[in-house]
């Protein structure tokens, strides 16, 4: 029989890579928590029909991309394609504007699409995004893509582009949605087909196809900005200056729309060239009609999503991570010396240092190929004579000195050890 493999569009983060995950994970916790956002985890699947009111359904994620099944209780389950969606709906469920004042909250987990797979986008994926619930400012719209800004600062990467735009509120949308569809009908066969399709659907849509005929069409659309009432358009230039203020730099793009259906006002989307297709790292925007959609009280909110496996290519592409560091390597051969070793490694372990104990009882030989590759700062190495009086040999990997010490002595000096170590690996 054939070896089973990962199913197409997921694949296993191998420990070489998760240096790069725990990297990214560790910045976005830190800048998060300066900025306090609370950290929130909703069920990695939900009844369906809370995808298919939040995110809409003529979108491409749901109509066309959920992972979708019926469970043994004959309910309609889905995979969580995206995180606001259950973010909102434990916002509603738990009364979390009962508190008052804002909710800042932010996560980091799987969702499932079923997209074809391609460099940068697979089927499962992983996004850390935030969700700011209960303030209408532009300040949140700010401070959210200032946080966006400062994760990527943090990681040191460059050569990304903040695309911005507003959509407007809902009625904005709606005349805009006319303007677009009464100047896109005369062309409508010289659309590609999918843009044809989505001019009675979700002709905001049409703005985003790749198409070049279509593009060429698009030039002289109309712009979704000059169908936003003065508030809008105030509430967007107060945006913009303050981006400005933090120095921030930013690029209007009037087709920017958004793949989701519950945007309103504020949209951006954060992209770099060297992710080559798949460019957009992550976006987000203002959605201040979706907890009512959801059932809940009046309550704006903003947020975003960064695509974690997209700052993952880049982050390989910047540079390489070595790993953890292992303070001692410690072989041993023997009946006794092998007990003794298992002691030895968990007091070392207790005083704070990081041990590897070879258990593979092989010739002394290729335990000690194996300590020099691991990179350990010294290798400890207990015999049968070592057994016998307690002692064990210390071995500095970089210079090979070695000395016999008392196992007791050893794990006394943890702080003259940890210079030592802090030492050799200087020397390294
Ligand atoms: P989204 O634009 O659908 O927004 O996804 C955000 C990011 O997730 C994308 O920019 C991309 O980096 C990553 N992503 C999406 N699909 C895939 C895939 N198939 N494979 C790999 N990465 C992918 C949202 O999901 C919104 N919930 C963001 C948001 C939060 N808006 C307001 N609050």
């Amino acid at each position: 029989m054939g070896s089973i493999q990962a199913t197409r569009g997921t694949r296993d983060i191998l420990p070489e890579e998760i240096r790069y995950w725990q990297q990214i994970e560790a910045a976005a916790r830190e800048i998060l928590g300066r900025a306090a956002y609370q950290e929130i985890r909703t069920p990695i699947f939900e009844q369906t029909n809370l995808f298919e009111r939040g995110i809409g359904e003529a979108t491409d994620v749901v109509g066309k991309e959920m992972y979708t099944f019926q469970d043994r209780g004959d309910r309609s389950i889905t995979l969580r394609p995206e995180g606001t969606a259950g973010v909102v709906r434990s916002f509603i469920e738990h009364s979390l504007n009962a508190q008052g004042g804002v909710q800042r909250l932010w996560y980091c987990g799987s969702m499932f699409r079923y997209e074809r797979p391609q460099a940068g986008r697979q089927r499962q994926f992983h996004q850390i995004g935030v969700e700011v619930l209960g303030s209408p400012s532009p300040r949140a719209d700010v401070e959210v893509i200032a946080i966006f800004a400062d994760i990527l600062q943090a990681l040191g990467l460059k050569n990304l582009v903040l695309n911005l735009n507003s959509i407007g509120n809902a009625s904005d949308r709606l005349q805009y949605r006319e303007a677009l569809v009464a100047y896109l009908t005369p062309y409508k066969s010289d659309l590609d087909a999918d843009s044809q399709d989505r001019l009675t659907r979700n002709p905001l849509r049409i703005l985003d196809s790749k198409d070049e005929r279509t593009q060429a069409i698009l030039l002289k659309a109309p712009s979704v900005l000059d169908h936003l009432n003065p508030d809008s358009s105030h509430r967007f230039e107060q945006v913009q200056t303050l981006l400005t203020d933090l120095e921030i730099p930013f690029l209007i793009n009037t087709r920017l729309v958004r793949g989701l259906d519950y945007y309103t006002h504020t949209v951006f989307e954060i992209q770099s060239a060297d992710l080559g297709a798949q460019a957009t790292v992550g976006g987000g925007g203002r959605y201040d009609g979706l907890v009512t959609e959801l059932g809940g009280a009046d309550t704006p909110a903003v947020g975003w999503a960064i695509g974690m496996e997209r700052l993952v290519i880049l982050l390989q592409q910047l540079h390489s991570l070595p790993a953890a560091n292992v303070d001692f390597y410690l072989v041993s051969k023997g009946t006794q010396a092998e007990g003794q070793a298992v002691v030895l490694a968990q007091k070392l372990r207790h005083g704070g240092f990081t041990v590897e104990l070879d258990l593979s009882g092989s010739a002394f030989g290729k335990q000690f190929k194996r300590a020099d590759r691991s990179g350990a700062a010294a290798c400890l190495i207990l015999g049968d004579d070592e057994a016998a009086n307690q002692t064990v040999q210390l071995k500095w990997l970089a210079t090979g000195n070695q000395a016999a010490i008392a196992q007791t002595q050893l794990v006394a000096q943890t702080e003259e050890l940890r210079q030592q170590i802090h030492a050799a690996r200087i020397l390294h």
